[in-house]
């Protein structure tokens, strides 16, 4: 029974840890956004900085060329937000101009943004 259990919480353990994604992973996975993105503040690329991203409103930086549609999305990003516009950005914001088909893979996508949260601070 104990061994049960154990293996039981190890199972549940593992997807826990599967659910906040893997910080390091993520960290490679950011190398396909970095060819357009910094983390530094003000470091502008061909895409915006992604310094402090969770909990700005999109389109805010007042030095970056935002499209129309990304102006007008009245998104605010989190966790939440930026899994779906990574899974398909022109899905969720039609017309935006950011030049990225997606990231179709649920666990890449957890691994990316725990990554994120700890490295946009
Ligand atoms: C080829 C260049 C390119 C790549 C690759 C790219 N982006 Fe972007 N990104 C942009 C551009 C350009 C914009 C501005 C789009 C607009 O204004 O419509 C943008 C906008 C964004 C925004 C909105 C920022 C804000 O200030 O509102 C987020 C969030 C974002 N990108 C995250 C990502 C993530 C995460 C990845 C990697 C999975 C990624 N991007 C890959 C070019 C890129």
């Amino acid at each position: 029974m104990k061994v049960v259990v154990a293996v039981l919480t190890l199972a549940w353990l593992g997807s826990a840890a599967r659910a906040e994604g893997d910080a390091a992973k993520g960290e490679a996975k950011f190398k396909e956004c970095a060819a357009c993105h910094k983390l530094e503040a003000g470091a502008n690329n061909v895409g915006p900085s992604l310094h402090g991203i969770f909990g700005r409103p999109a389109a805010s930086l007042a030095d970056f060329r935002y499209s129309p549609a990304m102006k007008r999305s009245a998104v605010t990003w989190t966790p939440e937000t930026l899994d779906v516009f990574v899974t398909n950005p022109q899905a969720m914001i039609p017309a935006n101009r950011m030049p990225y088909a997606g990231l179709a893979n649920a666990a890449d996508r957890s691994d990316l943004i725990a990554y994120l949260q700890k490295a946009s601070k």
